[in-house]
């Protein structure tokens, strides 16, 4: 590790700062960095083409800039992202893993991006039989019959579950049931989709062993409960080890059991969700499977079902007759469409790509990695940081700073990692756990990489003793350091407005 980056703000880092505060606004008039051909259109036949109610009275606000300023403009505030082909990015229930960039060659080919999404059937079996391949991939890692490649995030996946579990209710007793159980460690898309999807959410605490708590479980599953929803490692990092009796608990009182496949990647080669019992399925494959996280962009969220789920699934769904594919419109009991056309193809592509170069072998390979990277993290970092569950982890785990060092938040932690050139892990999630610090190094990152991040978070630990304002002004190497992160979120500025 670089020492000189654990270094109290230097007189360097405050110019570097300012600099780039003041440079932001490149803008002056008569600057260009394009010419527009000479026109040749009478501009008086102008107003007779377009109505003058249609016509700008005034000038646009746009920066004049020249070509080169662009171009710097954009590459420097490039570099001040943190991402993973840049940093090491342990942000737990997120599964920042690699991405290999095969992926991108694969996507580019011009038989899919070249391609219509209304080309006619004969045109695109090509893209059709990557879609039905990995679609048949996709049942074959999580146990489940069939899967839906529509929906286009995880939460969005979770919607069209509680969505499929509302139609087998209605359709099976004319009740679609009042309420959805979640786990009080649950994230924060479960409940929402919930409500979404016209339910009551109803909440179950975790046990003094980080899982469901069981005779809760009884008390609350009844007629009414339409679904339990969990992930499995929960977002402690934690196997549910209960999983079968929880199921058994829901199935008796004719409930579903629907797993939050963001915590799928431990899984990989391991174990199977359908195998557990569970009937609905989303998976993240930004997590998982490594397609790009792409900061809210079209992503994806499959969601697997069991047999009796499949006639709900949306339209169109891609089969295969004989040796041609094709995409099946008409379904009558299909809840409809949540998503135009198949899905993010583009994003479905590279899953398809990262499934196909590892195989079964290289898959198998990734859960376990992912599992041994986090438990030998969690084995020296235990030494350092207070360990609300001291049990083996799956993928991930979390960690807490009370009681640790002088007045040590998890937020301080957070943002001095920043300056020690690492992403800081998830904070403050679960919800259950007081300052808590969730890490999850993934399967891609070498020993060295996890060492260095031991040593930057035992540093912290030091520096809290030694110097605790210095981490309370952390990070320091930034152009902004701590901002507003409610209002960042609720009025976010997302458009450049001249001065
Ligand atoms: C446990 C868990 N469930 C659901 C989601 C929602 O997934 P997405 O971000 O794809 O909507 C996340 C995302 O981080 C998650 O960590």
């Amino acid at each position: 590790m670089d020492a000189g980056l654990l270094e109290p703000q230097t007189e360097a880092v405050k110019k570097e700062k300012m600099d780039s505060q003041v440079i932001f606004e490149l803008s002056k008039p008569g600057k260009r960095s394009f010419v527009f051909p000479k026109c040749d259109v009478p501009l008086t036949d102008v107003k007779q083409i377009i109505p003058e109610k249609y016509l700008r009275q005034t000038k646009p606000e746009l920066p004049e800039v020249g070509e080169l300023e662009i171009v710097r403009h954009y590459t420097n505030l490039s570099r001040k992202n943190f991402s993973i082909d840049t940093h090491f990015y342990p942000l737990g229930s997120c599964t920042m893993k690699y991405n290999p960039k095969i992926h991108e060659e694969v996507v580019k080919f011009p038989g899919f991006s070249h391609l219509h999404p209304y080309a006619p059937e004969a045109w695109s079996q090509g893209v059709l039989q990557v879609l039905y391949d990995l679609e048949q991939s996709l049942c074959e890692i999580s146990g489940m019959d069939r899967v839906s490649l529509q929906p286009a995030a995880g939460a969005h996946g979770e919607l069209l579950g509680l969505l499929l579990a509302r139609a087998y209710h209605t359709e099976i007793s004319g009740n679609p049931r009042k309420k959805v159980i979640l786990p009080d460690s649950a994230h924060g898309t479960n409940p929402s989709s919930a409500h979404i999807a016209g339910y009551e959410v109803v909440t179950i605490k975790t046990d003094a062993n980080g899982e469901v708590d069981i005779k809760q479980l009884k008390e609350l599953a009844d007629e009414e409960t339409a679904a339990l929803m969990i992930t499995n490692p929960n977002t402690l990092g934690l196997f549910e080890r209960q999983i079968l009796e929880i199921q058994k608990i829901m199935h008796d009182v004719g409930a579903l059991l629907y797993y939050d496949g963001a915590n799928l990647n431990p899984l990989l080669g391991v174990a199977r969700p359908g195998d557990m019992g569970f009937d609905i399925v989303h998976i993240n494959v930004h997590k998982t499977f490594t397609t790009p996280h792409g900061g809210g962009g079209p992503g994806a969220g499959p969601v697997g079902v069991k047999e009796r789920l499949i006639k709900y699934l949306p339209t169109p769904t891609v089969e295969k007759v004989g040796d041609k594919y094709t995409l099946k419109h008409d379904n009558p009991d299909s809840i409809g469409k949540i998503r135009s056309f198949v899905g993010s193809v583009g994003i479905l592509i590279r899953a398809y790509t990262y499934i196909r170069s590892l195989g079964q072998e290289g898959l198998e390979k990734v859960g376990k990695g992912a599992i041994i990277n986090a438990n030998y993290l969690l084995a020296k970092l235990k030494k350092v940081y207070t360990l609300p569950h001291d049990r083996i982890c799956m993928h991930e785990f979390v960690i807490s700073s009370k009681g640790v060092g002088k007045d040590l938040h998890a937020l301080d932690v957070a943002k001095r990692l920043i300056d020690m050139n690492i992403h800081p892990p998830t904070i403050y999630f679960p919800l259950i756990v007081p300052e808590a610090i969730m890490v999850e190094p993934t399967e891609t990152e070498s020993k060295q990489t996890l060492d260095d991040f031991v040593e930057a978070m035992t540093q912290i630990v030091k520096e809290s003793n030694e110097n605790p304002e210095l981490l309370h002004q952390s990070p320091q190497t930034m152009p902004i350091t701590r901002p507003d992160e409610t209002a960042a979120a609720r009025q976010p500025k997302l458009r450049w407005r001249p001065e």
